[in-house]
């Protein structure tokens, strides 16, 4: 087997310049890397390192100003906006730090979302979304409004939103950054469990060393490069609670 047909996601020479008036401002320039299947990855740097702009090529929410990013043969950066969103919806399920679900709506409508939007019918998705909502130990919440949920209640649901429609990828930008101590512990171990249990491939974005430590790799954002965590040299900005 090649090493391309190991990677679920191959990163090729990838830069992204923000353009502000008239002040260009380079986040990262040729980046290359590869996620393997079935890969936990963990991606930490500090804040303004570019996490978050990595994480939005990587999820087809915004695209790169030079280079390539292949899921399997497919580069996503060529791909039309419509078939870029298809994409999102099909493959990639995403768990952000902000609150992300929408609040008015109940936790099993947030869930089903994703399966609506690609044209389900609501009979066939809510057992769907209620299987999820089980899996992460929210199904006696289903009719709650998410805006009622506690944080890592809609964390939990965000988790279920993300993988309703088994997407082979999970991308989190700092899931637990707004939880507590220990809840933010129980999303991790949801979160590791889930990508066991799915067979998932995933990058999570976090500033808590230890989470890092429990991935299958871990990589910095340092001045535009990637490069492998010295976990001994980070201490300095660790931080146990986020
Ligand atoms: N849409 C944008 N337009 C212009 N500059 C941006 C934009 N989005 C992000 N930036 C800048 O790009 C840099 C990287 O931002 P990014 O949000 O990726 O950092 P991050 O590593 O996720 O930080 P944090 O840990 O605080 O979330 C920052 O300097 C930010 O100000
Ligand atoms: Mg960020």
């Amino acid at each position: 087997m090649s090493s391309d047909d190991d990677a679920a996601i191959r990163v090729v020479n990838l830069t992204k310049t923000y353009r502000s008036g008239d002040a260009d401002l380079t986040v990262f320039s040729r980046l290359n890397f590869e996620v393997a299947r079935g890969e936990k990855l963990a991606l930490v740097g500090e804040s303004g390192a570019g996490k978050s702009t990595l994480m939005h090529l990587l999820g087809g929410l915004d695209r790169p100003t030079e280079g390539a990013i292949y899921f399997g043969q497919n580069d996503i950066c060529t791909l039309s906006a419509a078939d870029l969103a298809a994409f999102r919806n099909r493959e990639v399920g995403f768990v952000w730090q902000i609150q992300s679900l929408l609040a008015e709506f109940t936790a099993l409508e947030n869930v089903m979302m994703p399966l609506l939007i690609r044209g389900q019918a609501r009979e066939t998705a809510e057992p769907l979304a209620m299987a999820r909502l089980n899996e992460v130990g929210l199904r006696s919440r289903a009719s709650h409004r998410a805006g009622e949920l506690s944080g890592g209640e809609q964390q939990r649901v965000a988790l279920a939103r993300a993988l309703v429609g088994d997407p082979g990828i999970l991308l989190a930008d700092e899931p637990t950054g707004n939880l507590d101590f220990r809840t933010g512990e129980m999303i991790m171990g949801l979160l590791e469990d889930l990508h066991t249990a799915r067979r998932l491939t995933s990058v999570h974005v976090t500033h808590n060393l230890n989470f890092a430590r429990r991935a299958d790799r871990a990589l910095a954002l340092e001045r535009g490069q990637l490069v492998p965590v010295d976990f001994a040299e980070s201490a300095m900005w660790e931080s146990p609670h986020v």
